[in-house]
């Protein structure tokens, strides 16, 4: 392939500007809207014991089967991660009883050795919550429409929220019993993963994109029918709070989500923009196993990727937060170039955003530069301007011009 000296790893993407104006809005907002909701932001590391996601996200699972990026470079198998929940549990297991009461929010990118595609990538990046606490239906509730708060901060309109329900930990024999007994007498025209599903971990076969297997699940009973009450009331104890909220959801009995460590209520949020990738977010309720110590909670993560294409559907483009105003220096002759360079070190120390040509350069070159940084101001000066300590400010929206003594810069701008 021509130039690929010079591309990311396939899966991976730079992030230049303009399309890194609107990373920073979404971070921004995102940090807001959590800070509101008394979220505290969180940073781990990249690598963790691959102990820490095998444990947590499950054995049988794609991501932790298929798509970690591990090595071992000494005594431990280490990967990077794949999502954000199993680290900060880790992390929360040992702030003690302070780690089981917590709300954190973290924005980082992850690693899947996934098949590229648009919206599918092998480093993406989330952002995320994570509240640890026992099973609470309205702390479900609140957590969706957190959610949906900050989809709303950004701007993202034309989302749905799909929930479902994984039930009690104790349900998942008699569950995974049920759909066994019901998925037998078409075993052999189920693919030759969803084959091996059945016994392996028979909730996969239920979100298997396979055709023919959608078909087939399509005519036996969903999870939920296997489930006891309590954890069908649970469900309807979140629809009902969330409705209070005004957060409209519908139910999808056969929304499964990825990883094995969620129990009681799903959900996962999708938009027509992104086609076959289609979730941009996902969350749930879990009980993560970290081996001596076991933690609930509830949370969810949004894929920035997915997030900026569903924004871009809707009209919004990195563009439209560059950013603007401020001044540009234009200097004309030398003793003028050093002149600016003392004023453009003011500027900024004011927390004026300032910019100019380093070197002598054409009137003409120093304007088209400006007007490409989006400066509302030019101030020119030359040796007489530096003589009479005055300058000339041009208002580029305008385009007028004016004299004004070197005094009074600070007022006029
Ligand atoms: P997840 O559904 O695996 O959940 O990922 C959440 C979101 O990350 C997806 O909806 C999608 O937007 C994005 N994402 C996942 N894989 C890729 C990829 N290969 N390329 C681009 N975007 C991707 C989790 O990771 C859970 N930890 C969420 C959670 C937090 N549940 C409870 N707390």
């Amino acid at each position: 392939m021509a130039n690929n000296e010079f591309q990311p790893l396939q899966g991976m993407s730079d992030i230049p500007a303009p399309e890194i104006y609107l990373w920073r809005m979404m971070e921004e907002r995102a940090r807001n809207v959590f800070t509101s909701y008394g979220y505290d932001e969180l940073r781990t590391p990249v690598l963790e014991k691959i102990t820490v996601f095998q444990r947590s996200l499950g054995e049988t699972t794609d991501v932790v089967k298929k798509e970690m990026y591990s090595f071992k470079p000494s005594k431990h198998e280490l990967a990077m991660r794949p999502e954000g929940t199993a680290g900060t549990m880790r992390h929360l297991a040992g702030r003690g009883e302070e780690g089981l009461n917590a709300r954190v929010f973290y924005i980082a990118p992850m690693f899947r050795y996934e098949r590229p595609q648009a919206g599918r990538k092998r480093q993406f990046h989330q952002v995320g919550v994570e509240a640890t606490g026992e099973p609470n239906p309205l702390a479900d509730a609140e957590a969706i429409a957190l959610q949906k708060s900050l989809l709303d901060a950004w701007g993202l309109t034309g989302s749905t929220i799909k929930v479902s329900t994984r039930g009690e930990p104790d349900d998942r024999p008699k569950v995974a019993e049920g759909l066994r007994e019901a998925l037998r007498p078409y075993e052999q025209e189920l693919c030759e993963d969803c084959q091996r599903r059945i016994d392996e971990n028979v909730l996969r076969v239920i979100d298997c994109k396979n055709e023919s297997c959608q078909k087939i699940v399509d005519q036996i009973p969903s999870p939920i029918e296997f489930m006891s009450e309590a954890s069908r009331g649970y469900l309807d104890q979140v629809i009902q709070a969330l409705d209070a909220m005004g957060v409209e959801v519908t139910v999808d009995p056969k929304l499964i989500r990825g990883l094995d460590y969620y129990v009681h209520t799903v959900w996962e949020i999708s938009h027509s923009a992104l086609g076959a990738q289609d979730a941009l977010a996902g969350g749930g309720r879990y009980l993560i196993d970290l081996g001596k110590k076991r933690i609930p909670g509830v949370g969810f993560a949004v894929g920035f990727e997915r997030a900026i294409m569903a924004l871009e559907a809707c009209g919004i483009s990195g563009e439209q937060f560059a950013p603007e105003g401020g001044i540009w220096l234009v200097s004309l002759g030398e003793k003028a170039l050093m002149e600016n360079m003392k004023l453009a070190a003011e500027l900024r120390a004011k927390g004026i955003r300032c910019g100019m040509e380093l070197a002598a350069k054409s009137m003409k070159a120093q304007m088209r530069k400006a007007g490409r940084s989006g400066a509302a101001k030019v101030v020119i000066r030359g040796d007489d301007e530096i003589t009479n300590q005055t300058l000339i400010i041009k208002d580029m929206e305008q385009g007028t011009q004016e004299d004004a003594p070197l005094a009074e810069l600070f007022d006029r701008i």
